[in-house]
């Protein structure tokens, strides 16, 4: 529809039409879908139901299909329904959560995932996914890191805009759905590691680290962004006029539709800005929001604002437009069902080539931690003990996985039994997930009941790791530890499983720990008894096939850390492009008094941003620099060799690091602007080039101007966040 019959259609609506293209509605309330909110009864009306113009979560081709013909030959003027869901990390197939997906360090991999996640979805009858969730973390205490790429802004633009393409293409082919980026803004900052919790950034923190990755998407085109319910400077984001009209529409270009999230106009009341819900929705629909995600906020209230000429028509054709303009590209318009299909359905979901793509991204999202004496891979005549409480476990897709079933997870132990070419092998539980007087609280699925005896459990397991050569610990955080609402005062494991490690570790030495988890964990209580530590994330699917080609080496883990691990809790929140302080500090803590550190630990993390192992060996010559001044418009190359002094082939990713050395502001000591994947077979090795150009070097100056400011600058490549491989230039005035 062009936009001339688009503005005709809007002239011909009643207001009660306008305001409902203005509502989303939970999908149970058409007997379907998932609750991803608290739920309740928000006091909606059949007539509230007839003109709604948006359902989240409702599932399946049929279903959607019936439920457009049904409302589009209700509704007056027989506009179709946009419907949304979350998919997060994939529909069906379920890829690794976001955090290990960050951890490939490849967003064409990242891109296709994506692509994969839209073609299934489109056939069930998706319009909209609610991702690429773009939120800056520095904290693993808040369980939403698992659906972060991590704790860079640079890498964090690269992943969200390469999910835009995958899942948008161009909106007109079959197979693609429009994204949603949230949550806007700084989300990923809550005090305390809370969720929901109050954000409080600088303008310059939020312009420097929060919003470039954000930007990054929009600049990929991305249909529409979600409110997020934080407040920030102690204005909730879905009331905020300065965040949502100043800064993402006339800063950052954004000009599409703007959803809340779910409940937020309504949770203006208990932020404590608005009295009741029609002055929630009266500042929700001034900031520009275009969308009431399940509160009754607008449905209930708009049309008397408008009556009482409180709130002005003119902002309701605005956000109707919007939403209307958004169904058009779409193209609903001309094809309400779009791509909804049972019969594409059965043959995409699921199928073969989805799971071989989800697998590859599982192998290239694991991280080798450690790795002593060469203990991985597993060889064919190595007897082998498989133990934990994950050993064959079908609960690896994380909590976002609403649209998949359990039962489609290939467990490791299932793969092992399957895969050509394992040693003698046995398994055994050990332990139970969760410590009997844990509570875990459920979020999309059940959470089935764990019985478990615990002493037979661990003696069983004790006595098979004594007639192993090695054992493989299946250890981790339940998959409801992490995600929404599942911020954590402690990182640690379980005590239960962390038993059944040190009771093993008395009698098996030769421990390799694979740890399944949705946040970075406190593992000093595992390094120090494990002589190789796996992590495998939530991996998905295809979880078990990819971790059993991992550990008998078919294929070589390559990931690193898009969060670093850190060394304690109470450390956080941390990030390795931190600031070098009046009194930095580098040392060991138990030597010197003065400096930016902890009397009692160390300040740095046990696995910094960007590590990662591999089975074989990489090395890194110096950095060399074609020039040591920048002129601007001009570009330093810079460049290392890297070999493999190993005895197998592996992909190494290289990355580089920039440091202002003086600035108008303080400058972070160092930031990661790129990085190059190298695969390399043993004795193998290539120089990897790097172009360092000013407007890599521009930042947010003492006045708020987003510039680049001459002098000294330091340069850093290598294999992860501490590289001490440096090069030093300057930036010409
Ligand atoms: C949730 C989440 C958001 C999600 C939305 C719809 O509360 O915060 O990420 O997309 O509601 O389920």
């Amino acid at each position: 529809m062009d936009q001339q019959k688009l503005n005709q259609l809007l002239s011909e609506m009643s207001l009660e039409e306008k305001i409902g293209q203005l509502v989303q509605l939970p999908g149970y309330f058409q007997n379907g879908g998932t609750i991803t909110g608290p739920a309740g009864d928000p006091g909606l009306t059949q007539e509230d139901l007839r003109l709604a113009g948006s359902y989240l979560s409702v599932i399946g081709a049929e279903k959607i299909r019936t439920l457009q013909e049904e409302y589009m030959a209700a509704h007056p003027h027989h506009i179709p329904l946009i419907f949304m869901d979350d998919i997060i990390n994939g529909y069906r197939t379920v890829f690794p959560v976001p955090l290990a997906q960050g951890c490939t360090f490849n967003p064409d991999l990242v891109q296709q995932g994506a692509s994969v996640a839209a073609k299934e979805a489109a056939a069930s009858g998706v319009h909209v996914t609610f991702s690429p969730m773009a939120d800056l973390v520095r904290d693993a205490r808040w369980g939403r890191v698992m659906e972060s790429t991590g704790e860079d802004a640079y890498l964090n633009g690269l992943m969200a805009a390469a999910m835009v393409r995958g899942y948008q293409g161009d909106l007109k082919e079959k197979g693609t759905i429009a994204a949603c980026l949230k949550h806007f803004a700084g989300y990923g900052a809550p005090d305390g590691g809370r969720d929901y919790n109050s954000v409080e950034l600088s303008p310059r923190t939020l312009k420097e680290d929060y919003l470039p990755a954000y930007k990054a998407a929009i600049d990929a085109g991305v249909a529409m962004v979600m409110t997020s319910f934080n407040t920030l400077d102690r204005v909730p984001s879905t009331a905020n006029k300065w965040l949502m009209r100043d800064v993402l529409r006339d800063e950052m270009g954004f000009d599409g539709a703007l959803i809340s999230d779910w409940g937020a106009v309504g949770e203006l009341v208990p932020h404590g800005v608005a009295a009741d819900f029609a002055q929630a929705a009266q500042l929700a629909i001034e900031a520009g929001v275009d969308m009431d995600m399940v509160s009754p906020s607008y449905a209930k209230h708009l049309k008397t604002l408008v009556e009482e000429g409180k709130v002005d028509e003119k902002l309701i054709d605005e956000s109707c437009m919007r939403m209307l303009e958004l169904k058009n590209k779409l193209g609903l318009f001309e094809n309400p069902f779009r791509d909804a299909s049972k019969k594409e359905e059965d043959a995409l979901l699921l199928c073969d080539e989805h799971r071989k793509v989800a697998q590859d991204c599982a192998e290239k999202s694991f991280v080798l931690l450690k790795n002593d004496n060469a203990l991985l891979p597993l060889r064919s005549e190595e007897k082998v003990a498989f133990i934990g409480p994950f050993v064959d476990n079908k609960f690896l897709c994380g909590s976002w996985a609403i649209f998949s079933d359990d039962q489609d997870t290939i467990t490791l132990k299932a793969a092992l039994e399957q895969q050509e070419g394992t040693s003698p092998i046995s398994f055994a539980p050990g332990s139970r997930v969760m410590d009997k007087d844990g509570i875990v609280l459920g979020f999309q699925k059940a959470i089935p009941e764990e019985t478990l005896d615990e002493e037979a459990a661990l003696q069983e397991a004790v006595e098979m790791a004594k007639k192993a050569d090695k054992v493989v610990l299946a250890l981790g955080e339940h998959r409801e530890f992490s995600g929404e609402a599942s911020s954590r005062g402690t990182l640690t494991l379980p005590h239960c499983q962390q038993r059944l490690l040190d009771e093993v570790a008395k009698v098996n030495q030769n421990i390799t720990v694979v740890l399944f988890c949705g946040r970075p964990m406190d593992l000093r209580k595992v390094q120090n008894k494990a002589k190789a530590i796996l992590v495998a994330w939530f991996p998905g699917t295809e979880g078990g096939p990819a971790l059993a080609r991992t550990l008998y080496g078919h294929c070589v883990p390559q990931g690193k850390l898009s969060m670093a691990f850190p060394w304690s809790v109470s450390q956080l929140p941390m990030h390795y492009n931190e600031f070098s302080t009046g009194r930095p500090f580098t040392g060991d803590y138990r030597t010197a008094r003065f400096g930016s550190k902890y009397q009692d630990m160390p300040k740095y993390p046990l696995y910094p941003f960007g590590f990662g192992l591999s089975y074989t060996t990489i090395s890194c010559s110096p950095v060399t620099l074609n020039k040591a001044v920048l002129k601007k418009g001009d570009a330093i190359t810079a460049a290392v060799t890297v070999k493999n002094t190993g005895h197998c082939t592996g992909t190494e990713t290289v990355q580089l690091y920039i440091r202002d050395v003086v600035g108008s502001v303080a400058r972070p000591v160092r930031e990661l602007k790129g990085f190059r994947q190298v695969t390399l077979r043993p004795g193998e090795e290539k120089e990897v080039l790097f172009e360092i150009t000013e407007d890599m070097l521009r930042f947010w100056d003492i006045h708020m101007n987003y510039v680049s400011e001459p002098g000294e600058f330091h340069l850093f490549i290598g294999s992860d966040s501490t590289t001490d491989n440096k090069a030093a230039f300057t930036l010409e005035a």
